[in-house]
């Protein structure tokens, strides 16, 4: 059975203003009338698992466990993290308390998923689960490749080698290469992006993490040795887990990993990571301008407009992002969003 674990740990910095430290892109509504948590655990719903575990930061335990709550879903414990340590401890605190609660000596298979995508076709994204499924329960660590349509530097590559029924063996796993290099991968037709979605079973990623990153895992496990659980939340020592190396399952696991297998997934998929791709799934008008709030636009095309309470007019302007919140106006070139990241840094150096 499936063990779905689903990563929301993640400060979305590059949507800011409307994703924020206190409430990040994950809990955010950005598309249809679910957030990207809740959508994430309806696309589960075609699929044979147990209850999703949850893990993200202590400071968001009451919005993930809200939002579970309205929108209906039985989940199997939220995991706290004291601290953030990106995604390779977090799997691993998921996967070491999997073992835990197993019966009987199970290995469950773990469904990793990030709380932040947005994936249109569901139907197809089920069937890529049920492809992987027989190489996860056979000890490989499957991920998910996309067919990549540009040289974004924001994401993995993944080359694939020797064609087994309906996967690749990954020849290659490359986290977020440069521009010039993501270009040549992208030429050479070669290589599909990492979807940042992965199968397999628990003792195997534990096992890769006690040969790439022995310290990392020592001390996840102590700080999960003895954890404390109050209402749904699973919480781990704070003091033991300040100390965990910072990385990803990406560099740490993937990169170095020879049992990865790649299966294509071709589902719609989209990680919004920023303004542009967000406009790339919004709903348009007819100058394709995506409008959330109130708007007027006059010969205004291809932009993407929120207003939270005022009103944003545009005249003449194409390919800009206009986000009016509360406390902050955004305005960016719609092709230069990637860099929205350096105002939240440079915010948190000002203090
Ligand atoms: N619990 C927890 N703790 N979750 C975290 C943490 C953490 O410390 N850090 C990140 N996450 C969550 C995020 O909320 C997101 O859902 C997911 O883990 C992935 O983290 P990102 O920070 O968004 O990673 P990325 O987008 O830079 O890169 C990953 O995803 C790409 C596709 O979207 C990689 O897997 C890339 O290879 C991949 O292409
Ligand atoms: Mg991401």
């Amino acid at each position: 059975m499936i063990l779905p674990v689903i990563m929301a740990g993640g400060t979305g910095s590059r949507l800011w203003p409307l994703s924020r430290e206190l409430y990040p892109k994950q809990f955010l509504t950005v598309t249809g009338e679910l957030s990207m948590l809740q959508q994430t655990v309806t696309r589960l719903s075609g699929i044979e698992h147990t209850p999703p575990v949850l893990i993200c930061n202590e400071e968001h335990r009451f919005i993930a466990a809200e939002q579970m709550r309205l929108g209906g879903f039985k989940h199997g414990g939220i995991i706290l993290e004291p601290v953030g340590r990106n995604t390779a401890p977090a799997i691993a605190l998921a996967a070491l308390q999997a073992v835990n609660n197993a019966a009987n000596d199970e290995d469950p298979i773990l469904l990793v998923l990030a709380a932040d995508h947005v994936i249109e076709n569901i139907k197809a994204f089920e069937e890529s689960v049920e492809k992987a499924l027989s190489f996860a329960a056979d000890g490989k660590l499957v991920t998910f490749g996309i067919v990549p349509s540009a040289p974004e530097t924001g994401y993995g590559y993944i080359k694939s080698g020797r064609k087994e029924g309906n996967a690749f063996a990954v020849s290659e796993f490359v986290e977020k290469p440069d521009l010039k290099t993501a270009k040549t991968y992208l030429a050479s037709g070669d290589y599909y992006w990492n979807s940042g979605m992965f199968l397999f079973k628990a003792s195997r990623y534990l096992e890769e993490l006690a040969k790439f990153a022995p310290d990392m895992l020592d001390v996840c496990k102590r700080a999960i040795a003895a954890p404390s659980q109050d209402l749904e939340f699973v919480r781990v020592d704070k003091s033991i887990f300040e100390t965990c190396p910072d990385d990803s399952i990406d560099y740490v696991v993937m990169e170095q990993t020879d049992g990865a297998m790649v299966v294509p997934m071709d589902a719609g998929w989209s990680d919004v990571g920023s303004f542009s791709a967000l406009w790339d799934v919004s709903v348009k008008d007819k100058n394709d301008n995506v409008i959330k709030g109130d708007a007027i636009t006059v010969d205004s095309k291809n932009n993407y407009l929120y207003a939270e309470d005022k009103l944003i007019a545009t005249v003449g302007v194409n390919n800009f992002v206009v986000i009016q919140t509360k406390d902050a106006i955004l305005v960016a070139d719609k092709d230069k969003v990637q860099d929205v990241k350096a105002i939240v840094n440079h915010l948190k150096e000002s203090g």
